[in-house]
């Protein structure tokens, strides 16, 4: 046996100790949590990259406040749906659809009045930000227009600057680091302390773990990993955990960034994926134009030039094979549309290095 306690490998985990996060801890006690506690309402953006710790440093700060509700947008159409879940879960069951915001929230100040402030915690909220300018302005001014003592922690993974418009008001943002080699380092060994046997985890394994997890800063990738070739090991029927237990856990976790789909692609292919993979190493999303860009940059350093017709020619066959994905956003007020480009299932910087790799033995 090698798993000796599975709850702290799942990545759903709340730990009894959050590391490195008692600024971000100290931040929300004093903007959100203690004023909403004397009657004073205020909103703020938590934002970062997956694996940051948005979701565990919210959790933890609910084992001490019963006014937090947590919910995940991802459940929803939009704010008012899930006010009427929330208005519903504090048992006021909501019997029809179609309630007005004002039905809404007066119906939250009778709550409120009853079981006192509510702090609002919305997870996974890029949609919400990005789609719901009625239902944000509704939320983030609540106090003012309806009265009502609701304070809202927005959490999204992008940034939400490009979203934000003046009419919400004052929001506070603060933004999740990703985390060091070092610091994840630490995370991971706290987890294997208390989920594997003594002597099955040499400490060369987390460290291997931590400098692959820290190309992208993500704890959650990091004991994920762990989770994974630890089980991989178990299954060997071996007594320690090896380095090629962490490789199979890598492949494992991302089976899209196998070799044999890479290697269906040529020169070209690979340098815009390279360029994609270079923008999307600080964002979720790029446009065409700037891969554009990128391209000829990325070109340059292996001898690839390529034309506009060229380049979304291969957007469209990298689209196809799966290996990146798109969405259409509209832009301006014009109806103008342009497409994003993303890649959701694989880390960018692990692909990259696998094309890197690829390129120069073609
Ligand atoms: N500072 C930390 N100390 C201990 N464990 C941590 C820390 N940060 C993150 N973790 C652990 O890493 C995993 C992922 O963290 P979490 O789910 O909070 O990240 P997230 O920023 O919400 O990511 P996502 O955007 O993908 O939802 C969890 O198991 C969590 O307990
Ligand atoms: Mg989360």
């Amino acid at each position: 046996m090698i798993v000796v306690n599975p709850a702290p490998l799942d990545t759903s985990y709340v730990p009894e100790k959050l590391f490195f996060r008692d600024d971000k801890i100290a931040t929300i006690q004093s903007t959100v949590i203690d004023p909403s506690a004397s009657g004073i309402t205020n909103n703020i953006i938590i934002h970062g990259d997956s694996g940051t710790g948005k979701t565990s440093t919210v959790k933890f700060l609910m084992r001490d406040n019963k006014s937090i509700i947590y919910e995940n947008a991802l459940s929803f159409r939009n704010v008012k749906n899930l006010l009427e879940h929330v208005i519903s879960r504090l048992g006021r069951p909501v019997s029809y659809r179609g309630l007005s915001y004002s039905d809404i929230f007066s119906t939250l100040n009778s709550l409120i009045s009853f079981r006192g402030n509510i702090i609002l915690v919305i997870d996974e909220a890029t949609g919400i930000l990005k789609g719901d300018s009625t239902g944000l302005y509704n939320l983030f001014r609540a106090s003012e227009i309806y009265g009502t003592e609701l304070s809202t922690i927005l959490i999204s993974m992008e940034s939400p600057f490009m979203y934000m418009e003046r009419k919400y008001g004052t929001i506070v943002e603060l933004k999740f680091n990703k985390y060091s080699s070092d610091e994840i380092n630490r995370i991971i060994t706290d987890r294997a302390s208390m989920a594997l046997d003594p002597g099955t985890c040499p400490d060369s394994i987390l460290q291997y773990i931590s400098e692959i997890s820290g190309q992208f800063g993500s704890a959650r990738f990091a004991i994920e990993l762990l989770q994974k070739a630890a089980y991989m090991a178990e299954y060997r029927l071996s007594k320690t955990i090896e380095n090629d237990d962490v490789r199979s856990a890598v492949s494992l976790i991302n089976p899209y960034i196998t070799e044999s789909k890479l290697s269906l692609l040529d020169k070209s292919e690979l340098v815009v994926l390279l360029a994609i993979c270079s923008l999307l190493s600080d964002s979720l999303s790029v446009d065409v134009h700037s891969i554009e860009k990128e391209v000829e940059l990325e070109g340059e350093e292996y001898g690839v030039e390529l034309k506009r017709t060229e380049i979304y020619k291969i957007i469209r066959k990298l689209e196809g094979m799966d290996i990146i994905s798109s969405s259409l956003r509209s832009s301006g007020n014009r109806s103008s549309v342009s497409k994003l480009i993303s890649i959701n299932d694989v880390p960018v910087s692990i692909l990259s290095i696998k094309i890197r790799d690829l390129i120069p033995r073609l």
